[in-house]
């Protein structure tokens, strides 16, 4: 989460950001949303590598730009005159450029000087900051030739942000991970408030004079808004291109993958412009969930006692509602399973009611190959052992004995068949310990995001039209949410969601 700093400093501001190929790309999504929700205008620039790990889709959806790959242009499908001018251009409009993750290659490409990408090319035009985030695994990142352009970067001028110590994705543990986003945001911020600074001091013989100070360079021509038709078809990305023909030696594959690539996330439909909320419901941030299947559980289990009592929860099932309701205005095919609730049926969405824990079990069996699963049901962890066949009626005694037993943990066997292209979610309400229960869970039931909440924090929990949350996602990152409405909570999360697609086809097959 951006701190109210950074949330101040970077409004209005403009961020160009370079995403190399490294399966750390799916970090950039996450930054892309801390940047944007702090107030930036954000450009996104990928090599063609990077779109092998991240769907441009995905990046020009959360950044509301279009994504640019290609340096040449009868590759982006644009005319040569604004093709040809862009990196120039950009280099001049940005305040601050941001490589992130950069892989060795980039690294190396950088400290050379070499201009055969777009990235590459924006960056010897760059007359503002440049921030470089290197990523990559153990041995690549302390080899000394990575170290050495890492030092001639510095000495040319760039910030470099030491890459962080931890487990890579490889299996090793070693220093070559990507910066949290966050931390990588502070940094940004900090380098537009010296910026800033010095501009105070300096006078810039690019300030022509002082009302064009501020304005666009004469010939400027803004990179087009997600959705604005550019000249020509632009073509769809296809993930695996290879780097058109290069003007330099070939160097050594990007960033080696700690992982195998995968084709990246599959929304076959182009996002629409965002909705507006009519009803006060937070507007969709885009349409990206077109032809997913997603199946949400909301509500309390009730546990039957006898035929007229109960074990269950305080559970209202808002918070899944929200979520039901949010993935429905982003085009996505919406299965609710829900406990008893006195909540209306989203729009849109197919609601199907349960009582038990078993029932509800029998029903997420259902659609258990949904695309996304976003499990917020509070479901009974234990179910009396029998059910009295006729109402129990009070004796003499002082005592009613009652004898439980465990529930089928429903979310845990999602895990334990959990399809390749398929996320899972769950939700964790913890009193104690909360960040290390939520990560066991989130570990023991195969999980890709957890919620966690504190049901006895203000604002979060049960019976409340707010919630106080923090997401956990299995690679580590982690965002702490401020106290939210629980449409707001569930549209984050799905931001989250969609920005860590990566490598997922769907049930359909589709991937893009
Ligand atoms: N869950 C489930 N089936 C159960 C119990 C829980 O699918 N029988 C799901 C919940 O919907 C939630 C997550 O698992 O997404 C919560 O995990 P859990 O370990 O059950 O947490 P708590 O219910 O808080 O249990 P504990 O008492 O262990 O903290």
């Amino acid at each position: 989460m951006a701190s109210p700093e950074i949330q101040d400093s970077l409004l209005d501001r403009r961020v160009l950001l370079g995403v190399s190929g490294s399966i750390a790309a799916y970090k950039s999504a996450l930054l892309v949303r801390l940047l944007r929700k702090a107030g930036a205008d954000v450009q996104t620039i990928m090599t063609k590598d990077a779109t092998r790990f991240i769907s441009p889709l995905t990046l020009g959806t959360l950044s509301g730009r279009e994504v640019l790959t290609d340096l040449f242009p009868e590759d982006s499908g644009q005319s040569a005159e604004d093709a040809w001018t862009k990196h120039v251009t950009l280099g001049l409009w940005a305040d601050v450029f941001v490589v992130a993750p950069a892989t060795a290659q980039t690294v190396a490409k950088l400290a050379y000087g070499f201009s055969d990408s777009m990235l590459t090319a924006t960056a010897l035009s760059a007359e503002c900051p440049v921030l470089v985030c290197p990523a990559m695994d153990r041995d690549m990142y302390r080899h000394p030739a990575t170290q050495s352009n890492l030092e001639r970067l510095r000495a040319l001028g760039y910030t470099v942000m030491p890459a962080e110590h931890g487990a890579l994705a490889s299996g090793l543990v070693g220093q070559g991970r990507l910066p949290e986003p966050a931390s990588i945001a502070e940094q940004v911020t900090r380098m537009i408030e010296e910026r800033d600074e010095e501009e105070d001091d300096f006078d810039s013989p690019f300030d022509f004079d002082d009302d064009a100070a501020f304005s666009e360079p004469a010939d400027f021509r803004a990179p087009p808004q997600f959705g604005e038709a550019t000249q020509g078809d632009t073509a769809p990305d296809r993930p695996g291109m290879e780097d058109p023909d290069l003007s330099a030696p070939q160097a050594a594959p990007d960033a080696a993958p700690d992982a195998a690539p995968e084709n990246a996330a599959s929304h076959p439909d182009a996002p629409s412009a965002p909705s507006s909320g009519d009803d006060g419901w937070p507007a969709a941030t885009h349409d990206s969930f077109a032809g997913l299947n997603v199946l949400v559980t909301a509500g309390p289990t009730q546990e039957p006692i006898d035929p007229v009592r109960v074990v269950t929860n305080r559970s209202t099932g808002t918070m899944g509602y929200a979520l039901a309701r949010a993935a429905a205005d982003r085009g996505a095919n919406v299965t609710l399973v829900s406990g008893p609730t006195c909540l209306e049926t989203p729009p849109g969405v197919h609601r199907v009611d349960v009582t038990t824990t078993k029932e509800m079990h029998a029903a997420v069996q259902q659609y258990a190959d949904a695309d996304l699963v976003l499990m917020a049901a509070a479901v009974a962890d234990y179910t009396p052992a029998r059910m009295a066949p006729s109402k129990i009626k009070k004796d003499d005694s002082d005592e009613l004995v009652l004898r439980f037993r465990r529930t089928t943990d429903i979310l845990k066997s999602l895990g334990e068949q959990k399809r390749p292209y398929q996320q899972l979610v769950g939700f964790a309400l913890e009193t104690n310990d909360g960040i290390a229960n939520a990560r066991r869970k989130l570990n023991e039931k195969n999980l890709d995001w957890i919620v966690l909440n504190n049901p006895l924090e203000e604002g979060a929990g049960f019976g409340t039209t707010t919630n106080r949350v923090t997401l956990l996602h299995r690679d580590g990152y982690k965002e702490e949410l401020p106290i939210l409405s629980k449409p707001e909570v569930a549209n984050v999360l799905l931001d989250c969601v969609a920005a860590v697609r990566v490598g997922a086809g769907t049930s359909n097959g589709a991937s893009s």
